[in-house]
Order: C-alpha cells, then structure tokens, then sequence
C-alpha cells in the first residue's frame, strides 16, 4: 500500500474535531503522488463535503482554468487543503482544527515531496509566510530546503470580487518559470520575474 492510501485511511478515520461527526465526506486530497507542484487551499466546502473531493465547486472550475493556463490538468498536481473536513457553514477553519490537521498536512508533503508549494489563500500562505500578509506577498516565492513555496490569493476570491481575477491569472503564470528555473533560485526571499521573462510549458 503506497504512503498516501495508508494516510487516507488515517484521515477518515480521524474524529479529533466536532466537525468531522458533521461531515458527509472527508475530503484529503487528490492527485499524482508525483506531483511537482502541491496546491494547498483551505477547507472543504458544499461541493468537496458532498463528493469527498477538494476544488470541485465553483472556486475548482477556477483552479481548472488556472491550471490549464500553464497547460496541466488537476491529475498532474495534487491539491490537498489546511484541514480535511468542512466546517460548518463555510466558516473559516479554527486553530485547533488547523493544528489537528497539521500532522496530516506535513505528512502528505513528505510523501509527495513536491518542488513548488503553492498556498491558495490566507491560511495556507500563515503556514509557510507566518505574519505576512496576502495583498503584499502574494505572486512572491521563497525557497526553504529546496522547495519553492509560492503564494497566491484564493480562488474563490475572483468569484466574489471581479478585479482579483487578473491579479490571480497573472500570479498563477509565473508558476512555469519558478518551476524552470527551481535550481537557479538562491535560498532567500526572490522576487517574482518580470512579464517579458515569463515562459509557458
Ligand atoms: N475552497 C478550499 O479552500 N478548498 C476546497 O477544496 C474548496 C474550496
């Protein structure tokens, strides 16, 4: 049994948080278990609890946009969020379902040993940019131990406010050439590359 399968099982049958004995399903994550780039949301909503999926919803159509901007599919990736199971009327995960759910996290990063993080909202990005904010780092990468992390503004945020869209489309571009040049990138905070530099798969 691979790493992930046997984590899965652990995750379903994880009951720390009130909020797993109001879940449909739970929703660990999905995607190649070579995945160089690992997407990390935040929480299940509606859609995900109903079908045990992360991003399928309409903040997922988005991801899949995104995705096929640098020309990959969802099974190219993995994307896996901060916790596992949907709070409660969308509301935002707290710290203790954070923390619950912080081992499963680190784990699936060791099993899939990505090149490039990419935090998809505020509380992925305080996982890896603890005290920065989004509107100043997002598009922003920085390598720790040679992996990339890479934060972005969630998705759903283009659906509720209409001028973020390009802010993201544009964010998520840079992802190819962070991924190229990924040896190149000194261990410190870089800055994003320039428009003219960017390259497409
Ligand atoms: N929002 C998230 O952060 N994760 C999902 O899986 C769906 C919506």
């Amino acid at each position: 049994m691979s790493g992930l399968t046997e984590l899965y099982k652990e995750i379903a049958a994880c009951r720390q948080c009130e909020i797993a004995k109001l879940r449909t399903k739970v929703v660990p994550g999905e995607g190649t278990e070579n995945a160089e780039i690992l997407f990390i949301g935040e929480a299940p909503g509606f859609h995900e609890d109903q079908q045990g999926r992360p991003f399928v919803g309409p903040a997922g159509q988005f991801l899949d946009k995104l995705l096929a901007s640098i020309g990959l599919k969802r099974q190219q990736v993995y994307i896996a969020n901060v916790i596992k199971c949907r709070p409660p009327n969308n509301r935002e995960p707290s710290s203790v379902e954070i923390e619950n759910c912080r081992n499963f996290l680190d784990r699936q990063i060791e099993q899939i040993h990505p090149k490039i993080i990419v935090t998809l909202g505020r509380y992925s990005m305080a996982r890896f940019f603890p005290g920065k904010s989004i509107s100043k780092i997002h598009g922003t990468a920085q390598r720790q131990n040679g992996v990339v992390y890479f934060a972005m503004y969630h998705p759903a945020a283009a659906l509720h406010q209409q001028n973020l869209r390009e802010t993201i489309e544009a964010d998520m571009l840079k992802i190819p050439q962070y991924l190229a040049e990924i040896k190149e990138i000194p261990e410190e905070k870089i800055e994003p590359p320039q428009s003219e530099q960017l390259k497409m798969f």
